[in-house]
């Protein structure tokens, strides 16, 4: 492997070191509270990268992806990272994989549009602070990061909607940290998920957060064609295994009118069950955020009280879905509000 240039350079030995008190703290913390099977997995990186003060994943989601490239991939099929921001998570799986020799030679398909949006905010009072412009492709700067195992990297720059993928080419693994729309989502599941082969594992970055409630209500939907294998300690991920072949209906695109009431509050139950207590409120304000984003902004208040009476206060469901609603009915003007 060839050495990688530094991503980030003329950045002094202080300014990498930068938040190094408050990086360790977090680790020995969140390593006592369940990081600990992951420990030998962890990014060593972590404590002096600076582009790691704006990784947006978990440094607990990088550990556990290496231990499943290292342990779990088979090499028998694709591995497929869908939204890989700046690749902390490509760098996982692809040092698992150095240490797996029946996936020493997989090769990562990243789709992402490469394109920042909102680096100005994320590094702001950061030493990075200036370096980055909103607007910018940073698809150099991905590769960068990479370095020599870049060339186990195929990306794929542009919008996902337009993505494409040969459902005859089955996917061993797939992260998936882009299902931010239901229109996206749609698109992922017909065209990636479509080539999940039985044994496959699906990571949905998004499963206990707030913002993507389409994900908890397709995977309630097909839930007995997965084992649940875990949530990633730390983090929002949860880990599914295909166990048997999706049939045709569930690749069809679908909308909120396709759920039914009692169905969509027993896919949120199932859904904030898999993960762990602190995070539930997080699934439960995805309920609220369904309602808010494709129902009605009276059902979605009903509910938001509901949940907001058996939550916590430091959740997504106050720290997110709570303002969507307000701006929403703060916009509605129909008669009586
Ligand atoms: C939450 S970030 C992913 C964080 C990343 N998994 C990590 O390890 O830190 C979402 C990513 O999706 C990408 N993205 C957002 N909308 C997209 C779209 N419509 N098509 C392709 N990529 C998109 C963004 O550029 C960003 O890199």
């Amino acid at each position: 492997m060839s050495a990688a240039a530094d991503p980030v350079p003329g950045l002094s030995v202080r300014q990498r070191l930068y938040g190094v008190r408050s990086r360790l703290r977090r680790f020995r913390w969140e390593l006592a509270s369940g990081g600990r099977p992951l420990l030998r997995w962890f990014p060593r990186t972590w404590f002096t990268d600076p582009l790691a003060l704006v990784d947006i994943c978990s440094p607990w989601e990088v550990a556990w992806v290496t231990r499943h490239a290292a342990t779990r991939l088979r090499g028998t099929g694709a591995v497929v990272e869908l939204g890989p921001w700046l690749g902390d998570v490509t760098i996982g799986i692809l040092r698992g994989s150095d240490r797996n020799p029946a996936a020493a030679d997989v090769v990562v398909d990243a789709y992402d549009l490469f394109v920042f949006d909102d680096i100005e905010v994320r590094t702001a009072g950061l030493p990075l602070e200036g370096r980055f412009g909103d607007g910018d492709d940073f698809l150099a700067l991905y590769r960068a990061r990479l370095g020599g195992r870049g060339n186990r990297v195929r990306t794929h720059q542009g919008d996902v909607l337009d993505a494409t993928w040969d459902r005859a080419a089955p996917i061993e693994f797939l992260f998936v940290d882009v299902a931010k729309t239901w229109e996206i989502w749609n698109h992922l599941v017909t065209t990636f998920h479509a080539a999940l082969d039985v044994g496959s594992v699906v990571v949905e970055q998004d499963w206990a957060h707030a913002c993507t409630p389409w994900i908890h209500l397709w995977h309630h939907r097909w839930r007995s064609h997965f084992r649940e294998l875990e949530q990633v300690p730390n983090a929002g991920s949860f880990a599914f295994e295909l166990t048997r072949p999706l049939p045709g209906a569930a690749l069809e695109p679908t909308s909120i009118d396709d759920y039914p009431d009692d169905e969509i509050e027993a896919a949120f139950d199932w859904a904030a069950s898999l993960v762990d207590p602190d995070r539930r409120p997080n699934v439960r304000a995805a309920l609220v955020q369904l309602h808010t984003l494709h129902g009605d902004l009276d059902v979605a208040s009903r509910i938001c009280v509901r949940e907001l009476a058996a939550s916590r206060i430091d959740s997504e469901l106050v720290d997110v879905a709570l303002p969507e609603l307000a701006n929403r009915l703060a916009a509605d003007d129909r008669p009586g509000r």
